[in-house]
């Protein structure tokens, strides 16, 4: 069982679109059993909402259907419970680093966008919450790309 928390800063934006790709992902692979996949947000004022509006109806046009509640990233917790913590953006991995409280911690932080297989410019999902249609898609674009990476990593291992 491979236990996978995705993370940017509001959760309900990037890390929503993550997790609800992943999930997919692994259903229709029929991997659910080897996989537990969740999200959170460094900044916890979302806390209990689901995803943005403007996510959801962007991830349902591809056919995800984004139905997870924002949580608050929780660092005892979540360092203990999951394998791999991925973070969006060069932001959410600097944070992500000063709160790992030791090397052990530190080895479970990943970038979402080194897992992309296709040549792009992008080095971090940027934050679309400012950022009309344009942003919500490029979102999806990368995290399409990343996810089936992360899952073919995954799944070689
Ligand atoms: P996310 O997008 O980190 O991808 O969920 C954001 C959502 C909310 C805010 C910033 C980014 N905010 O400032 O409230």
């Amino acid at each position: 069982m491979k236990k996978i928390l995705f993370v940017c800063l509001g959760n309900i934006c990037r890390s929503p679109g993550a997790e609800g790709i992943m999930k997919d992902l692994v259903r229709k692979n029929r991997r659910d059993a080897n996989f537990y996949i969740d999200s959170a947000g460094l900044y916890g004022g979302h806390a209990g909402a689901l995803p943005d509006a403007r996510m959801r109806k962007h991830a349902s046009m591809r056919g995800y259907s984004l139905d997870s509640r924002a949580r608050a990233f929780y660092p005892s917790a979540d360092f203990l419970e999951f394998d791999m913590i991925i973070g969006m953006d060069e932001q959410n991995i600097r944070q992500l680093n000063l709160l790992a409280e030791n090397d052990e911690e530190r080895t479970k932080i990943f970038r979402m966008t080194d897992f992309c297989r296709k040549d792009t410019e992008y080095k971090e999902v940027p934050d679309p919450y400012y950022e009309g249609a344009d942003g919500f898609e490029l979102v999806l674009d990368l995290l399409e790309d990343a996810v089936g990476g992360l899952y073919e990593y995954c799944s070689k291992k």
